[in-house]
């Protein structure tokens, strides 16, 4: 991509985020404490926040499962959307991520409604369905891309018809493309896809989307 193209995928970003979902002081505290503590600058932008909100908020949702939390940006726009009894459990592998996420969250007034689990989403999602959770009506899955194919199975056995699972980062630059790939994420990612197609519980689409994320997109499957 060139960088005139990046300006102006920026630009426009810049143009719709301040009209339709401008950031308050905790979404910029968040992402300004995520960046001192050294956090990867890989958050959702404003506007696929904003989607992650809507989308919840289309749902009706009341309980949200988030795989890879990082400094709980895209837990906050989710979180936004949930009913003050409603809850959000989100994964996160870094102790580190987890701990500026907890502050974060804690100055986003979501305290009571998250619970931020620390360990490898695999770990953690067997001891979460063990408990017996109601449903979860959305799940957004943002962790590493190779376990996308197992994070869409865990996702398929905690929620129910009419759940909504969204998929983060599907284009891979356009590798997603290639059969041939060896690569971890192109491989989960392709799987995932795969099982979307063929599981006879899920149906879906998959979106290319351009931004201040570069080329990017995203896949959306509902539970039948
Ligand atoms: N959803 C966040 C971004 C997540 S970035 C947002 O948009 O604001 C991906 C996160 O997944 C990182 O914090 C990374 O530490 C975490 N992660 C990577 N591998 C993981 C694993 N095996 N289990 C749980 N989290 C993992
Ligand atoms: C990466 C991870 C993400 O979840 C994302 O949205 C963008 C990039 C990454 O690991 O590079
Ligand atoms: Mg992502």
């Amino acid at each position: 991509m060139s960088d005139d193209a990046q300006a102006t995928w920026d630009a426009v970003d810049e143009y719709f985020a301040g009209r339709l979902s401008p950031t308050d002081e905790i979404l910029a505290a968040t992402a300004r404490e995520s960046s001192a503590a050294g956090l990867p600058p890989i958050a959702v932008s404003a506007p696929q926040g904003k989607l992650l909100q809507l989308l919840a908020e289309i749902q009706g949702a009341r309980t949200v499962l988030e795989i890879g939390t990082l400094g709980g940006y895209s837990t906050i726009w989710l979180g936004r959307a949930l009913p003050s009894d409603g809850r959000l459990v989100t994964l996160e592998y870094s102790p580190h991520h987890a701990e500026v996420a907890l502050r974060n969250l804690a100055h986003a007034g979501l305290a009571d409604l998250v619970d931020v689990r620390v360990g490898a989403a695999l770990d953690s999602l067997p001891r979460l369905a063990d408990e017996n959770p109601p449903p979860f009506d959305l799940v957004f899955i943002d962790a590493d891309k190779g376990n996308n194919p197992h994070y869409l199975e865990w996702a398929l056995r905690l929620t129910r018809a009419g759940s909504l699972i969204v998929l983060d980062n599907v284009v891979r630059g356009g590798r997603v493309a290639d059969a041939d790939s060896t690569a971890d994420d192109v491989r989960g990612t392709r799987s995932a896809i795969d099982l979307i197609a063929e599981h006879p519980r899920l149906t879906g689409t998959a979106i290319q989307t351009v931004g201040a994320k570069g080329y990017d997109g995203f896949a959306l499957a509902r539970v039948l």
